[in-house]
């Protein structure tokens, strides 16, 4: 008999509902302060896990992404619980990939849920977080799910409460901005100056959006001089009825916010848009259920999400 364990998990992504970068640090990574939102848009990776004695992983990827994060994630979490045996993935994209919407980190962050679940180990959130870190800024935040504020390197997170459901059209233009060449370009203008009234208008965001300032992505600055297209997306989802346009991460895909999802799909029509999906937030309680519920039969007794050993 077979002792192999099948999953299969959704890998949603993720938008920023405000972004500002305040300055480089001396680790050469920039202090930033962002809030995080899972929403529905996901990819589906299929991971089967058989103990042996060895460790292979086997990645089935329609994009033969060389290094790809979904193996260096399971080599990390399998090495973490000195388990070892052969671990076959099958991964199918739908979330646009360098659009700055996760898609990579979130494929990441699942095989750090699953894997450790599957090979019948524990690893507690902080050692989680940590091998999160070492895969990417980003990949932590998946994790936990929902929304969250993201401050630091963007890896210190602080759950928010979950907003009244929320329905948005993500329109991902097939335009390339490279992360680390956005912030190249956005370090010259961050001032000391600067810095306070963003973190003020940031909180302001945080406390009540919408209530005192607009929510800012300051990558906006340096991406739409570059690509105008996406200034002119902006533009149209503003018009086509949305409340806020925001560009998410260092781009390029945009979000609208619609108070309706008849007025998505009115949107949708006036904007011609190809590669525009209609998608819902994700809640931190629907995140959890949905890890849960493909989880369940592979856990024995032991409490899932995996808690902090420091939370007590
Ligand atoms: O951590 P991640 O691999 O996602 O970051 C990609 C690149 O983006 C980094 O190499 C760095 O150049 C830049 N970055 C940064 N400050 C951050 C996050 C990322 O400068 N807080």
């Amino acid at each position: 008999m077979s002792d192999t364990r099948r999953v299969r998990l959704r890998a949603f992504a993720k938008l920023n509902l405000d972004l500002r970068v305040l300055g480089k640090r001396s680790d050469g990574y920039h202090e930033l302060r962002t809030i995080f939102q899972t929403i529905s848009l996901a990819d589906s990776l299929d991971m089967a896990f058989t103990p042996g004695r060895k460790t292979t992983v086997e990645l089935d990827d329609e994009l033969a992404i060389p290094d790809n994060l979904v193996s260096r994630a399971a080599h990390l979490a399998l090495d973490a619980t000195r388990a070892a045996g052969r671990v076959e993935m099958r991964l199918t994209k739908r979330i646009p990939m360098g659009a700055g919407l996760g898609g990579g980190s979130s494929d990441a962050a699942a095989v750090l849920l699953a894997l450790p679940v599957l090979a019948g180990r524990r690893l507690d959130l902080a050692r989680l977080s940590e091998l999160a870190q070492q895969l990417g800024s980003d990949v932590g935040f998946f994790l936990l799910g929902g929304r969250a504020v993201g401050i630091g390197r963007g890896t210190e997170l602080f759950p928010l409460p979950d907003g009244p459901a929320q329905n948005a059209l993500v329109v991902a233009p097939g335009v390339h901005v490279s992360t680390p060449q956005a912030y190249r370009d956005l370090s010259p203008r961050l001032t000391s100056e600067s810095q306070q009234n963003k973190i003020f208008s940031f909180q302001s965001q945080v406390w009540g959006r919408g209530v005192e300032s607009l929510p800012r992505n300051d990558f906006e600055e340096v991406v739409f001089p570059q690509h105008p297209s996406l200034a002119a997306v902006k533009k149209r989802l503003l018009r086509s009825g949305a409340s806020e346009a925001l560009m998410t991460g260092s781009g390029s895909a945009l979000f609208g916010l619609y108070p309706d999802r008849n007025r998505i799909s009115v949107a949708l029509q006036s904007l011609g848009a190809d590669r525009a999906f209609p998608v819902s937030f994700v809640t931190r309680p629907r995140y959890r259920r949905t890890w849960w519920r493909v989880l369940e039969e592979h856990i024995t007794g032991r409490t899932w999400p995996p808690q902090s050993r420091y939370a007590r």
